[in-house]
């Protein structure tokens, strides 16, 4: 079950980030551009919100099977002066929460606002913040020994 969910969860980093991209450089260009609001673009914030939602339903569950997280709950006060497992324990939970707040206020916000400019422009600034901040938070291969997990 762990390893089926974190495979998932791996897996699903990198749709999550396409369609983060795609949506929040596009709203971007329309934004700039002043360019209509297209029934696409709804469609695409959706689907990336969808996708950021997923991983936060996935990453709940991991969190309570993890092994890592588990060692980390055993003695929470000794893992916060682990830099891997406060990692897990805290930090990419609490990040990730947020940055998934972010997606979620763009996506609702331009939804609500009346003028096609304004709706690319709160989809781009809070898709891209969202973004940065997961960029920041991913177990990448290169950072240290200990958060560092694979590519897929
Ligand atoms: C868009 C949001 C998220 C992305 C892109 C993301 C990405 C990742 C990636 C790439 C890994 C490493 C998987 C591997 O190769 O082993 C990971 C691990 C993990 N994530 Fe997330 N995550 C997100 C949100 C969350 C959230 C919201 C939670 C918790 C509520 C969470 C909990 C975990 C846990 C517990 C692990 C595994 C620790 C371990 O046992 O190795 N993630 N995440």
């Amino acid at each position: 079950m762990y390893s089926a969910l974190d495979h998932a969860h791996s897996g699903l980093r990198w749709v999550a980030l396409l369609l983060l991209i795609f949506a929040g450089f596009k709203a971007l260009a329309g934004w700039l551009g002043n360019k209509p609001y297209q029934p696409l673009d709804r469609k695409l914030a959706t689907f990336t919100v969808i996708s950021v939602h997923l991983q936060l339903v996935i990453g709940l569950i991991l969190y309570f099977v993890s092994p890592t997280v588990s060692e980390a709950l055993n003695d929470f006060g000794k893992a916060m002066k682990n830099p891997a497992l406060r990692f897990f324990a805290l930090e990419h939970l609490l990040g990730m929460v947020v940055a998934i707040v972010f997606v979620t206020i763009g996506s609702a916000s331009a939804k609500r606002a009346t003028s096609d400019v304004v709706k690319h422009k709160r989809t781009a600034i809070w898709f891209l913040l969202g973004l940065l901040l997961i960029l920041a938070m991913i177990p990448w291969p290169f950072r240290a020994e200990g958060i560092a997990r694979g590519w897929f």
